[in-house]
């Protein structure tokens, strides 16, 4: 009997889910598993949304951003209820294993359903943010970043016309990795991210400093998370202050859709290979953690700080480079 394997998306999709989730299915398909797509992560596992899928179903979807199976964010499911319905769902439909592509909140759901559900259960790294414990990448950071820093130097060109301040919001609620990755590629003057308290008085004094060298415009990346506030508040207290002319931009939900990079791409093919490797050995609650170049099973829950260690180095060395 041909052992039945379902994969789902959760939380914020990030580009690559759909590399991921093809690799997973063809190689699934390859070693003789059947593959069941659940659409609308856990929202859809509890409303038994599952069709079976072919390796033709998930053709063409390499280049496309966003998550073909679709995803959510499920407050039942994060009930006990939920996850037992949930777990009920997956042993009707006679599913040994499950797949999740997710950030840290999808994860800790997998370990949640873990209590229930009586199989093999692995995760794959997929949010833009890149703060999952235990791995140093996670799918979608690489595309999200270029697409900040294709952004950022547009906004540069108006910046330097106009001589202005430009306050710039990327996201990433409790991490500042898209904000220290953009700010370093684009040459900011500062980055503020929610790793590190934000001295207002010493970002005015930097910019004062900056304009008095003769640099006209500056460039300040926001993480949407810091502590000061958004770029709106931090823009509105720096003028107050400076009275430099400042404008801001926030680039919100752009950062998340797009064509994954070739990057992503090929990390997300060889993490969903990985992923039915798991499952073929029977292991379970590990993810497909990627450490020194090589994708390997972590814990699921791991509290190894990996991907954002050196964030106050990379904002020491944003401040260096601005000049
Ligand atoms: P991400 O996976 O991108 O971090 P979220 O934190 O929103 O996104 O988590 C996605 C979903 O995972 C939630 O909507 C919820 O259904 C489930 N989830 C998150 N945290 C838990 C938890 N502690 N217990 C059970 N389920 C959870
Ligand atoms: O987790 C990825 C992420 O894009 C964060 O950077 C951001 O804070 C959040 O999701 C936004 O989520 P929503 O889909 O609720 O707007």
């Amino acid at each position: 009997m041909s052992k039945k394997i379902g994969i789902l998306t959760s939380g914020g999709d990030a580009p690559g889910m759909n590399a991921a989730i093809r690799a997973f299915v063809r190689e699934g398909i390859s070693l003789g598993y059947e593959i069941l797509g659940i659409e609308y992560g856990y929202a859809g596992l509890l409303e038994n949304k599952i069709k079976l899928l072919s390796s033709r179903d998930v053709g063409l979807i390499i280049s496309q951003g966003g998550t073909f199976l679709k995803t959510s964010r499920s407050e039942e499911f994060k009930t006990e209820n939920g996850q037992k319905k949930a777990a009920e769902t997956l042993h009707k439909a006679g599913i040994n294993a499950l797949c999740v592509i997710g950030g840290e909140g999808s994860f800790q759901g997998l370990k949640a359903l873990s209590q229930y559900f009586k199989g093999c259960l692995v995760g794959i790294p997929g949010t833009i943010d890149n703060d999952i414990p235990g791995t140093e990448y996670t799918i979608g950071f690489n595309t999200a970043v270029e697409t900040a820093v294709n952004a950022v130097d547009k906004i540069r060109d108006t910046a330097l016309s106009h001589g202005r301040i430009f306050f710039v919001e990327v996201m990433g609620r409790r991490s500042g990795n898209i904000a220290t990755a953009t700010a370093l590629a684009c040459g900011a003057e500062d980055v503020l991210i929610p790793e590190i308290k934000t001295n207002i008085e010493e970002l005015c004094q930097r910019l004062v400093h900056s304009q008095q060298k003769g640099k006209l415009f500056s460039v300040v990346i926001v993480s949407e998370g810091d502590d000061a506030g958004g770029a709106f508040k931090i823009g509105e207290i720096v003028k107050e202050k400076t009275g430099l002319p400042e404008r801001v931009t926030i680039l919100g939900h752009l950062q998340r859709g797009g064509t994954p990079s070739v990057y992503d791409r090929i990390m997300a093919s060889k993490m969903g290979i990985k992923a039915v490797e798991f499952i073929k050995n029977d292991m379970n609650l590990v993810f497909t953690s990627f450490k020194k170049g090589e994708v390997v099973p972590e814990p699921i829950g791991s509290t190894q700080q990996l991907s954002n260690v050196n964030a106050k180095s990379r904002v020491e060395m944003v401040r260096v480079l601005a000049g």
